[in-house]
């Protein structure tokens, strides 16, 4: 049976391990280590399987209109499941216990850049719908996506979504053009 909880430091090898397997690059290792020393709002699941862990998924804090109004939600990103137990569930019970943890924190609103079909299922829709854009240029319309908690929060809330800064070397334009297109996407 597949469990979903909170990472706890002896997970920190298995997390690194499982990354590095389904992107096939470092860069989200990195980014998720840099985030775990940087962030108190870090919240990182694992999904264990007999003792194994199989799946990761890290929301950090992500603020819309930082030099307005200022609201603070969370950011979906990184995800990743072991290429072998890919497509048997374990990223959406991943995705549907943060949520479900977010919302009983209050969290107000979460964003994803991510594969459209798949977050749809989540309820989550293009943010463009509510004037709310990606601080990267590049990214795909359809990809950034938005799911609102809290309505009555975002009542009103537009602008600019921020990530934490540590995104932003893997978000670079010289990085993003060097990489196909569905790479730019993991995140
Ligand atoms: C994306 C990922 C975390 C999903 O985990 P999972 O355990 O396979 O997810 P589930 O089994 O709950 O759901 C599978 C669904 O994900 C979607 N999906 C998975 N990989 C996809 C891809 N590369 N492109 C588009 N959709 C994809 C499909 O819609 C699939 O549904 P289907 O099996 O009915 O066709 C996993 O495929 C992975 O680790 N991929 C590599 C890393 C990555 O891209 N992470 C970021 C995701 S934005």
């Amino acid at each position: 049976m597949i469990t979903i909880r909170k990472e706890r430091t002896e997970d920190i090898p298995q997390i690194r391990d499982i990354n590095l397997q389904a992107f096939g690059q470092p860069a989200e290792t990195r980014i998720i280590e840099a985030l775990r020393r940087n962030c108190a709002a870090f919240l990182s699941l694992v999904a264990e399987d007999d003792g194994q862990l199989i799946g990761h998924i890290l929301f950090t804090p992500v603020v819309i209109d930082p030099d307005g109004r200022g609201l603070a939600g969370m950011g979906l990103a990184p995800m990743a499941v072991l290429p072998r137990r890919q497509r048997q569930g374990t990223g959406s019970a991943l995705v549907e216990r943060g949520l479900q943890l977010l919302r009983q924190r209050a969290c107000p609103f979460v964003i994803v850049l991510g594969h459209p079909q798949f977050y749809a299922r989540f309820g989550f829709t293009p943010a463009s719908r509510r004037n709310i854009r990606s601080q990267w240029q590049a990214v795909p319309d359809e990809a950034f996506m938005l799911l609102v908690l809290d309505q009555a929060a975002m009542q009103g809330v537009s602008g600019t979504a921020c990530y934490r800064a540590e995104f932003n070397e893997a978000m670079q334009p010289s990085l993003f053009s060097s990489r196909p297109a569905a790479a730019t996407l993991q995140l």
